[in-house]
């Protein structure tokens, strides 16, 4: 066992989001407003052999979590295999996945049985007039099924929602009734400004401390956080069955406690959301052994600043969070 991927900040990276595909289905308008657009000079997406041996590598370097995030993750014809391949690793506690919940409803049981133990879901709105309007497509229904389907087997789901002032904030008390029965934790994201939807940006953005405020006026508590959790902060309420976890990248402490590193769909190593290009990965990928692999993460990890610069309105090289893999 080698040394964990730590950063200069003192922060462990205990969690790996893997994306294996930035191909989506969908047209989220915070998103992929105009769809999955093929780049001119496409690269080809990691094999099996290439996600063996990153898994590999990070589970040795002490990952104890993996998502396997997108695009649409689901789309690739490999990803039971893909499942397979991350629960491998004995390190490996939690294999995890973000959908858009497209292909959940007929394969949730296949890929449970293949390893996954968590999938977050996104659903924009309960709404299916606007949930069609967000995304671009007609598959409330389908996403609806795939969400009970989910909450049917023995996984942990939750429910993830990018806060939008006209989409879903004007209807959130009607929202959160579902909760009452429901037992999902349902999260809302504060919507993040990307090259691609500026504009989406200045009109829908609304800071997720009017949504707290919201909750705190109903009753709802904060439960206590624990050190490795994630970003979300999370709200009950003892007349509801459901959570609300509310992820709010735009405060100033938001980054003190990252936990993640990123590899994107063709191989690089994403050091944070926004503000860089990534580090290609690739020529290690084809190297014997994994310590040339181990020792690139290292080394680039000296590169990673101790926060975003969204504050200033600067979303670095991110055209669209399909493309880091979210
Ligand atoms: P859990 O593992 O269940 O805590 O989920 P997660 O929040 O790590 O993963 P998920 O894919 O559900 O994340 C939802 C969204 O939260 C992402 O698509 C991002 O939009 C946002 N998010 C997650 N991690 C980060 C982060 O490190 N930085 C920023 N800025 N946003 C993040
Ligand atoms: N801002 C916030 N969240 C985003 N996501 C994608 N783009 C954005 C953005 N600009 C997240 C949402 C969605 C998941 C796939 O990616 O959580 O559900
Ligand atoms: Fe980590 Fe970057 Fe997310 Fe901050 S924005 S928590 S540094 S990945």
């Amino acid at each position: 066992r080698f040394l964990m991927f730590i950063d200069q900040f003192n922060r462990r990276f205990s969690y790996l989001r893997l994306s294996v595909t930035d191909v989506c289905n969908f047209k989220c308008s915070y998103c992929l407003p105009q769809g999955y657009q093929r780049p001119e000079q496409a690269l080809q997406f990691l094999t099996l052999d290439e996600i063996q041996k990153l898994v590999i590598t990070f589970a040795k370097a002490g990952t104890s979590k993996i998502r396997i995030t997108g695009g649409e993750p689901t789309l690739r014809r490999d990803i039971e295999a893909i499942i397979a391949l991350c629960a491998e690793p004995l390190e490996v506690k939690t294999v995890a996945m973000t959908t858009n919940g497209y292909r959940l409803a007929k394969h949730v049981n296949s890929w449970q049985q293949a390893g996954l133990s968590r999938i977050n879901i996104s659903i924009d709105s309960f709404d299916e007039r606007l949930f069609n309007q967000i995304t671009g497509t007609k598959r409330f229904g389908k996403v609806m099924d795939g969400i009970e389907a989910a909450l049917s087997c023995d996984l942990t789901v939750k429910l993830n929602t990018v806060l939008m002032k006209t989409y879903n904030f004007v209807q959130f008390d009607r929202t959160l009734e579902r909760l009452r029965d429901w037992p999902v934790e349902l999260r809302y994201i504060e919507l993040m400004e990307t090259l691609e939807q500026r504009q989406l940006f200045e009109s829908e953005h609304i800071s997720g401390q009017r949504l707290k405020l919201f909750l705190q006026q109903r009753g709802w508590t904060m439960l206590p956080q624990a050190r490795d959790a994630g970003p979300a902060q999370v709200f009950s309420h003892p007349d509801y069955r459901g959570k609300v976890g509310l992820i709010m990248p735009y405060e100033h402490d938001f980054c003190a406690g990252c936990n993640r590193l990123r590899i994107s769909a063709v191989g690089k190593l994403h050091l944070c959301l926004f503000g860089e290009s990534g580090h290609d990965l690739r020529p290690y990928l084809q190297q014997d052994g994994i310590q040339p692999l181990a020792d690139a993460i290292s080394h680039a990890l000296r590169d990673k600043q101790s926060g975003h610069h969204l504050l200033e309105r600067n979303p670095g090289q991110t055209i669209h969070l399909a493309s880091v893999g979210g």
